[in-house]
């Protein structure tokens, strides 16, 4: 078989990071997938930047073109945002790539209708960095756990909000001053309001329980509330109670009175004990319990940002999806069969 060609869109801190582990990791990764895969090309917002170890031929700033060249396999999409990244996604799928995205805002806004691109196409569709960085957690839910039945999903998915809830905690640092720390050392963006109101976290958990109860759920769907509000006054009460402050995305499996199953989601601070697993993420980590009938319970634990962990996730979805284009097959696709009521969380 021929070699396959990768598209990158995104060469920012995760894109640079996928670009450099292709070029440094190139020989695993033939061995892994049984062909050479290249990097033929990878679209930029603006030329003319220093981009150590991405060769200036391959860059360029018409992503739209790169992606209907039509001797594109995989698409990476790293550039974040709904728009452009679904019409290249969209225009991917049509001109015969599979996709392997970061994107937990589209998915998350989108997904039932990137998947069913996906499926028009015959292509795959994985997303595993979209959701705490390098941590395993889409494949195995989408995959190990299918068999069994997820009730319940509960975790800490945002490393920034994670990493001021600490330092608060810690030090005794009010909220501000977290929150410059947090952006001095570059976990939160100049603009943190989609982490520090829980849109991040909300879109996380979108996508979490979508994958887990195998249902549709959005963003719009799932109940939110940030930080914003949390003082040290109610750190240093929750600390009183032998507590933490966590912001906690959790979804569960509810039933009515007949019977009638439904899901929420929801993202809001939450005390948990010190007795907690939970209670012991410390700075930017993430980590995620999952309940399910025969496996009880699990915990994914390890770095859910920055840029050579989210890449390490994306490099393995990379691997999956040429695997499956060598063996002329695809992965799973969406996991709805079923749409469960979504509850409005109303009265959290
Ligand atoms: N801003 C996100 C976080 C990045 O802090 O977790 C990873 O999705």
């Amino acid at each position: 078989m021929r070699t396959l060609k990768v598209a990158l869109l995104g060469c920012g801190v995760v894109g640079s990071e996928v670009a450099r582990i292709m070029t440094t990791h190139a020989a695993d990764l033939e061995a892994r997938i049984g062909v050479p895969v290249e990097l033929a090309g990878v679209a930029v917002r603006r030329a003319g930047r220093p981009r150590p170890g991405v060769p200036e031929h391959l860059i360029t700033t018409d992503a739209e073109a790169l992606v209907k060249r039509g001797d594109i396999d995989v698409v990476i999409e790293v550039i974040g945002g709904i728009e452009p990244a679904r019409s290249l996604i969209v225009s991917a799928f049509e001109n015969g790539a599979s996709v392997v995205s970061a994107n937990k805002a589209l998915l998350a806004a989108d997904g039932a209708a990137l998947h069913a691109a996906a499926a028009k196409a015959g292509a795959d569709l994985y997303y595993e960095a979209a959701v705490a960085g390098a941590i395993p957690l889409i494949r195995p839910l989408r995959e190990s756990l299918a068999g069994d039945k997820v009730n319940r999903v509960l975790g800490i998915v945002n490393g920034t909000t994670n990493f001021i809830m600490d330092k608060m905690d810690t030090t005794g640092a009010g909220y501000s001053e977290a929150l410059e720390e947090a952006t001095a050392l570059g976990y939160a963006e100049a603009d943190p309001t989609a982490d520090v109101e829980g849109f991040d976290a909300a879109a996380k958990a979108a996508i979490l329980a979508g994958i887990a109860f195998h249902t549709r759920v959005t963003a719009a769907d799932v109940f939110r509330e940030g930080i914003t509000e949390v003082t040290a006054a109610d750190i240093a009460s929750a600390k009183a109670m032998g507590c933490v402050v966590k912001l906690l995305a959790i979804c569960e499996r509810a039933k009515d009175e007949n019977g009638e199953e439904s899901v929420t989601a929801r993202v809001h601070p939450a005390m948990i004990p010190l007795s907690h697993p939970l209670a012991s993420v410390r700075g930017a980590y993430n980590a995620v319990f999952v309940e399910a009938d025969a496996a009880g319970q699990l915990m994914f634990y390890g770095p859910g940002a920055g840029g050579a962990p989210t890449a390490s996730a994306v490099l393995g979805d990379l691997v999956a999806v040429c695997r499956n284009k060598v063996g002329g097959a695809t992965g799973p696709g969406e996991s709805a069969y079923a749409q469960l009521t979504v509850n409005p969380m109303d009265d959290v």
